[in-house]
């Protein structure tokens, strides 16, 4: 079984990327990200203003009791298909709230509290292991994993080791186009629907940064910079590379 680690920051085109190269070989694919921001939604979604700049050790407590319960009271789903991704709560299909700016903005916070990244890592150690069969998708013959931390700490033994990193002005340029193409219609209380983003992906992987560092390739991680290449150009590389380690 092949695991691919795909990490970087963000608007770097890494989630459509990893789920277009997981299509490709028949792999399934785990969206970490979509698993810190879901987390962030359940927080809020209980009344969590989650907009402190240092947390002190009183919310932590209380944030990684939210979450430990949205994982072990099994309100948390996860697809790991990478034609129908998703994260679901109580089987409510969460893939469009956790895009808003709300999330985005906040999430930061969520994805800061050691004790909830290692309720998340030995989650997603799991799914790569195969332990866990979340939505009953096989990940028999591989699995792409993408987030920030995936080449360090996640799996740092996986056969394909990426950073996948673009300039800042591309990947916001690419983060605002995207949210112009999306509209949110849930009755959830968090929408989105303004064309230039609110989620300032500079501040964001600042605050990302501190905590897990995706920023520079660590050993054995092949940085590819995709600030002048198309999708397609993008995936090529990425195939290329899984080619090689097959
Ligand atoms: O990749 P995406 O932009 O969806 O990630 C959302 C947030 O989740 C990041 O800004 C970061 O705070 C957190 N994250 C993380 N570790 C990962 C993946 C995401 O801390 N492996």
């Amino acid at each position: 079984m092949i695991t691919v680690a795909i990490d970087g920051p963000s608007g770097v085109g890494k989630s459509s990327t990893s789920r277009a190269l997981a299509q490709h070989f028949g792999y399934a694919y785990l969206d970490t990200g979509a698993m810190y921001r879901a987390c962030a939604w359940w927080c809020m979604d209980h009344g969590e203003a989650l907009d402190m700049t240092d947390t002190d050790s009183q919310t932590e407590h209380r944030l990684t009791e939210l979450v430990a319960q949205f994982f072990t009271d099994d309100h948390f789903d996860i697809s790991l298909d990478p034609s129908h991704p998703g994260v679901f709560c109580d089987g409510k299909d969460l893939s469009e709230v956790i895009r808003s700016d709300e999330v985005a903005q906040h999430v930061s916070a969520v994805s800061s509290i050691i004790p909830i990244r290692n309720l998340l890592i030995a989650a997603q150690r799991a799914y790569i292991a195969g332990e866990e069969n979340p939505q009953g998708f096989s990940n028999g013959a591989g699995i792409v994993v993408e987030g920030r931390d995936i080449t360090s700490v996640v799996a740092p033994d996986a056969e394909v080791r990426v950073l996948l990193t673009a300039r800042e002005d591309v990947r916001q340029q690419r983060r605002n186009k995207q949210n112009s193409e999306k509209t949110v219609t849930s009755s959830d209380t968090l929408s989105a629907t303004s064309a230039i983003s609110g989620d300032d992906v500079a501040a964001r992987d600042a605050k990302d940064s501190q905590v897990t560092s995706f920023l520079e390739a660590g050993d054995g991680v092949t940085t590819v910079d995709n600030s002048d290449m198309s999708f397609e150009q993008t995936l090529q590389v990425l195939i290329d590379m899984v080619d090689n380690a097959i």
